[in-house]
């Protein structure tokens, strides 16, 4: 399976200006790759952006209508876009989605011809109480029903403890969750690491724990620090 590092900018930049000069150093340095870069800016700045594969933070599960503040996934393929990250813990805590949300999204944007980064992973309390692998398939099973057109569905493993902590999770219990993950899933669906990925742990993830590819927030932010993690995984 050819690796995947997708960039999640998240809410950032704040200008236009600094996008596009993020995403043209990037597109710079990464030359041609040999695995698949996704760059997943806000929505505002996806229309000016080109030359690399670009995806979205959200969207909506409706084609159209008095939906007010919705994107749909038809709009989204309209602006060229392939990829739509579904079920990010921060849209599932601040905007309040559900699995069942996420499950409706998922079809929407599948209907419309995009590829999906689906988003799961446990809190730190959950993971105390031992619920990590509950929560998992719980997430997976609801997230994916009655979906039967999988082959569009990447997972991101993304424990919620280790998003913009520092606090990576470590490899083995990563490739413990993957293996877990992996038997819930069709053998050939990726399966990405996300959660506090630098340049000097992005390597181990693709190597040692298993993981097909990498959702990458705070790191993304930086060029050249971007750049080194693609580099790593190649
Ligand atoms: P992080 O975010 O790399 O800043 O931890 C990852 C994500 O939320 O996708």
């Amino acid at each position: 399976m050819k690796p995947l590092i997708v960039a999640n900018w998240k809410m950032n930049p704040t200008s236009r200006e600094e996008a596009k000069n993020l995403f043209n150093s990037i597109k710079e340095g990464i030359g041609s790759a040999k695995i698949e870069v996704v760059i997943c800016p806000p929505f505002v700045y996806l229309p000016l952006l080109s030359g690399l594969t670009l995806g979205a933070q959200n969207v909506f599960y409706k084609e159209g209508g008095a939906f007010t503040g919705g994107i749909s996934g038809a709009m989204l393929k309209d602006l060229r876009l392939e990829y739509v990250i579904v079920g990010h813990s921060e849209s599932r805590r601040y905007l309040k989605e559900t699995d069942e949300i996420i499950n409706q999204k998922i079809k929407e944007a599948l209907d419309s011809g995009l590829k999906i980064i689906f988003c799961i992973g446990e809190t730190a309390e959950e993971r105390d109480a031992d619920q990590k692998n509950e929560v998992l398939e719980r997430q997976i099973k609801k997230g994916l029903e009655n979906i039967e057109n999988l082959e569009n569905i990447n997972i991101a493993y993304e424990p919620v403890w280790a998003i913009g902590t520092g606090n990576n999770c470590s490899i083995e219990e990563t490739k413990e969750s993957i293996e877990f993950i992996r038997k819930l899933v069709r053998p050939d669906t990726r399966i990405l690491y996300g959660g506090s990925v630098k340049s000097e742990n992005s390597g181990e993830y693709i190597k040692d724990a298993g993981a097909n590819g990498l959702l990458v927030g705070g790191a993304s932010l930086n060029a050249e620090e971007f750049i080194k993690i693609v580099k790593s995984a190649e």
